[in-house]
């Protein structure tokens, strides 16, 4: 059974959210192998059922008439999804069901008094329940929660202190990820809307609405990417803002590769770096190295030392972690500046034996409870891999930690913007500019993307190429910028999408289907139309009638933008058929053969359930909006096209990995599912990393486009709606 929820951007939140959160916990709680994921799309106009009343919402169960409105909505979902939705302990869900009807007669559509009243009963409710029906949140929870939640006013109310057991109850269901996600995810489609809405320059918009301090003096941002391995979605958010406040403030922005570690640093990837942020667009007003920095950076680790602000430490690795862990000094830490002085500048700098042992630490603090400060390692040896810029001439590097700071400073950065994983290295960050009389550098933190089944760490990702998980780094699967793109997401869905999370600082793990939505939009209005068919017991048929004869004729590739070009479309007395279309006919039916016209199914040859033979008369005077089904068909005059239609899925089984978590543990052994297809004569001019739509199938981006004797290979584009993959 698919579900798909349609929401319209007309329709006031209350009366949205509760089937959005409702979805958002089916999606996150059932077996996704066993239950499909319930898609939702936001579109622009009101729902409008076949009574032609409006609503806010309509759920579409496969093919029957889709159900109409929250209360109805929600009753369905319920009705099949109890398993998830009726409180523990609850019987039959009947309670459930009598909450659902409280919150639509008694909050949605309630003025403030009204709605008073009701949370004053809840509030009593609740008394001496955690939650409204059972031991576990439940859809009462859900429907109530969320119709209070999408009312500025009611919602204050359900803040109030007054309303003890409200206010406790409105908080617990606050912490639950399921929740807030489909909150921020209703958020950012209406912030998507607002930007695609202005038009032109929408990215520019002004969706940040929390703008930096200090600016007065102007402003240099700066996206200091490590050339260590292929920009992710992850990083695009960070170059984006960086762009966005040196645009907004008619400021600069730097490109710096931090290129400190020779061992994990190649051309190859600072080179795709560069390569992908003018994709997205980005051009920094300058490009430039930490490299270039390494003597500056030396002098002042030099200076450091004189002034007795940082030392040499040979204690081994692992013991300098525990004492770091416990608080304990190093038996090094007051080694005069003289011995620290020759160490630094002879042994390590010639990279010596004796050097090689050394580390240079900052004199921070031994026990400070930020673990960040507990002298942290600023300089350290590396003679074994040559620097793909310096070569050999240094042995030794700085660390990100004193670099970073350093070079923002002399190279004029006013604001430098980190994910807020670094906060509690702000303070670090700070005392390094302090100890090296450096210019200040303001620090502004924004929450980094992260997407559900998802890995955006290099060291994971990296691994998952060594394994052969993955083709490259450029796999569909991956959340590398080559990779979505391969996939099908186009740069301008990136960006808004991007823009439309705006300044968030909540660590939200987001939903694909968001963007996948966003991409739709972009992509449906301009993809060449094309027809394919499963190879797999496609069914051959013979056509009678007069009009049944070899000819072509030239059709638009994209009905309602005649702008995208013309294409052949070839007609004859055989054609194929899907076999699943074919299995759905009844004898005397009549039907509609896309782009030709309606026919009348006259005798269907079987093999048990499968269908090896039609006969189809023509009827083309028949009227194609009087028949419920439009087939897809080729006519076998024509040169059919070979192709291999692709689909993927996730490469981990679990929504988020935990620090504890072992990757490897939780890889899906089955991410790549190629079916043999044909497709029009046309099909043999499409280009690679052309998009186009093959109807009633979906989306599809060329990965390799047709050459004889080699099949045409599309990867389908997720389009936010689908079911998962088997
Ligand atoms: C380090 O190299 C310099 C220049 O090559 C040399 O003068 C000095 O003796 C070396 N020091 C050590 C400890 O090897």
């Amino acid at each position: 059974m698919s579900y798909t929820l349609d929401v319209s951007h007309k329709a006031p939140l209350s009366a949205v959210y509760p089937a959005l959160i409702a979805v958002s916990v089916i999606n996150h709680s059932i077996d996704p192998a066993a239950n499909p994921v319930i898609g939702t799309t936001f579109v622009e106009s009101d729902l409008v059922s076949s009574d032609n009343s409006t609503h806010p919402i309509a759920l579409k169960v496969e093919n029957d008439e889709p159900i109409f409105g929250t209360k109805a909505v929600l009753e369905k979902l319920l009705a099949t999804h109890g398993s998830v939705l009726k409180g523990a302990n609850s019987k039959g869900g009947k309670l459930e069901e009598e909450w659902i009807t409280f919150t639509a007669t008694r909050i949605l559509g309630a003025d403030y008094r009204a709605a008073t009243k009701a949370i004053e009963e809840l509030d009593s409710h609740l008394t001496l329940r955690t939650f409204i029906v059972g031991y576990s949140p439940s859809i009462a929870d859900i429907a109530v929660y969320g119709a209070l939640r999408g009312n500025t006013q009611f919602y204050s109310l359900l803040r109030k202190p007054t309303y003890i057991n409200v206010n406790r109850w409105g908080k617990y269901l606050e912490s639950i990820p399921s929740f807030s996600q489909a909150i921020d995810a209703a958020k950012a489609a209406e912030a998507a809307k607002k930007a695609a809405a202005t038009g032109g320059k929408k990215t520019q918009s002004g969706n940040f609405e929390i703008g930096l301090s200090n600016t007065d003096k102007g402003v240099v941002t700066r996206f200091p990417p490590e050339p260590s391995g292929y920009l992710h979605i992850g990083h695009a958010k960070a170059a984006m803002l960086n762009q966005y406040f040196a645009n907004m403030y008619k400021g600069k922005m730097i490109v710096r590769f931090d290129d400190t570690n020779p061992s994990k640093e190649k051309q190859e990837y600072q080179d795709s770096i560069l390569e992908d942020l003018s994709l997205l667009g980005i051009h920094g007003d300058r490009v430039t190295f930490t490299s270039d920095y390494f003597q500056e950076l030396y002098d002042l680790c030099v200076q450091m030392i004189k002034e007795g602000k940082a030392y040499c430490d040979d204690t081994p690795q692992e013991q300098m972690r525990d004492e770091r862990f416990k608080g304990i000094a190093s038996q090094n830490r007051d080694k005069s500046v003289a011995d620290n002085l020759q160490i630094f500048t002879e042994e390590m700098k010639n990279g010596t034996e004796k050097g090689r042992a050394y580390c240079v630490r900052a004199k921070i603090s031994i026990d400070d409870p930020n673990k960040a400060l507990r002298d942290p390692v600023i300089y350290r040896c590396n003679v074994e891999t040559p620097h793909h810029r310096t070569g050999t001439q240094w042995k030794l590097y700085p660390t990100y930690d004193f670099a970073c700071p350093a070079v923002d400073s002399i190279e004029g950065v006013t604001h430098a913007l980190r994910t807020i994983e670094y906060r509690d290295r702000n303070d670090q960050y700070a005392w390094m500019l302090n100890a090296l009389n450096l210019r200040k550098v303001d620090i502004w933190d924004f929450a980094r993307l992260n997407f559900i089944k998802t890995l955006l760490s290099k060291r994971k990702l990296t691994k998952l190429v060594e394994m052969g998980r993955v083709w490259g780094w450029d796999d569909p699967r991956f959340p590398t910028v080559r990779g979505i793109r391969r996939r099908g997401m186009t740069i301008e869905a990136l960006r808004d999408f991007i823009i439309s999370q705006g300044p968030s600082k909540n660590i939200v793990n987001l939903d694909w289907t968001l963007i996948w939505a966003i991409n739709k939009k972009v992509i449906d209005p301009i993809a060449p139309r094309f027809t394919a068919l499963w190879k797999e017991g496609v069914v051959e048929a013979d056509v009678i009638g007069e009009e049944a004869k070899e000819t072509s004729e030239e059709k638009p590739k994209h009905k309602k933008n005649p702008s995208v070009g013309s294409k052949k479309v070839h007609y004859g007395p055989k054609i194929l058929i899907d076999q699943v279309d074919a299995q759905s006919f009844k004898q005397g039916e009549e039907v509609t053969l896309m782009d030709w016209g309606n026919a009348f199914i006259e005798t269907i040859e079987k093999d048990g359930d499968k269908v090896t033979k039609l006969t189809i008369k023509l009827h083309l005077a028949g009227d194609f909006k009087k028949t419920e089904k439009k087939i897809t068909w080729l006519a076998t005059s024509q040169d059919l096209v070979d192709i291999e239609l692709v689909d993927f899925d996730y490469l981990i089984t679990k929504d988020k990995l935990e620090e504890e978590d072992k990757m490897e543990d939780f890889l899906n052994d089955n991410t790549e599912f190629r079916v043999d297809g044909v497709a029009d004569a046309n099909v043999k001019d499409v280009q690679q990393g052309e998009i186009i739509q093959f109807e009633r199938k979906g989306y599809y981006r060329c990965d390799k486009p047709w050459a004889q004797g080699e099949k045409a290979v599309f990867f389908n584009i997720p389009t936010g709606k689908e079911e998962r993959k088997k």
